[in-house]
C-alpha cells in the first residue's frame, strides 16, 4: 500500500529538519573548532553525519512505500553559541523540538493507520530518547566541572573519543 500523500508531505518537512540539524551541529563543529575544543568538534562532526543518516532514511523510506520527496531550502544556522554549556543546553533544546515533531508525525501515522509508517518512526522515536540522554549527560558534566579549566580539557578528550557506530 502507497504512503498517503499527507504523510508523504509530513515526512518531507522531517526531512527537511533533520538536514537543518545536521547544518546546525556543522555550525556548532566549527565554533569547537574555533575555541580549540577539538574533542567537541569531533563529537558535533559526528552529530552532523548522523543527522543527514536520519534525513536520507526518511527520504529512503517514503520512496519504498511509493512516495517521493521534495527538497525544501534548509535555514541558515545560527553561527555563534556561547559558552560549552550553552552549546549543549541549545543542543537539548533543539534535540526536544526534534522529538516533539516526531511524536506528531508519530500520531498522524497513527491515526491514518499507516502501520508502516508507525513501525519506522518507533526507530525515530527512540533514536530520541538517546539524543536527549546524552546531551542531558554532557550538560550535567558541565555543570559540575564548569565552563574551563583542566576538567574541561578531560571532558572535551571524552567527547574526542566517541566515535561513529559500525554502518548496519
Ligand atoms: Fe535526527
Ligand atoms: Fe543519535
Amino acid at each position: 500500500m502507497n504512503i498517503s500523500k499527507t504523510m508523504q508531505d509530513a515526512i518531507g518537512e522531517q526531512v527537511k529538519h533533520e538536514f537543518y540539524s545536521a547544518y546546525l551541529y556543522l555550525s556548532m563543529a566549527i565554533q569547537c573548532e574555533a575555541n580549540t575544543l577539538p574533542g567537541c568538534a569531533n563529537w558535533m562532526r559526528l552529530q552532523w553525519q548522523e543527522e543527514i543518516a536520519h534525513a536520507t532514511r526518511l527520504m529512503d523510506y517514503v520512496a519504498r512505500r511509493g512516495g517521493r520527496i521534495t527538497l525544501e531550502a534548509v535555514d541558515k544556522p545560527p553561527s555563534a553559541f556561547g559558552t560549552p554549556l550553552k552549546m549543549f543546553e541549545q543542543v537539548l533544546e533543539h534535540e526536544q523540538s526534534v522529538t516533539a515533531k516526531i511524536h506528531e508525525l508519530y500520531d498522524m501515522a497513527t491515526s491514518e493507520k499507516d502501520h508502516a509508517t508507525t513501525a519506522e518512526l518507533q526507530w525515530f522515536v527512540t533514536e530520541q530518547v538517546e539524543e536527549e540522554e546524552q546531551a542531558t549527560q554532557i550538560i550535567d558534566t558541565l555543570k559540575q566541572i564548569g565552563d574551563h579549566g583542566p576538567e574541561l580539557l578531560v571532558l572535551d578528550r571524552q567527547l574526542g573519543a566517541r566515535q561513529a557506530p559500525a554502518a548496519a
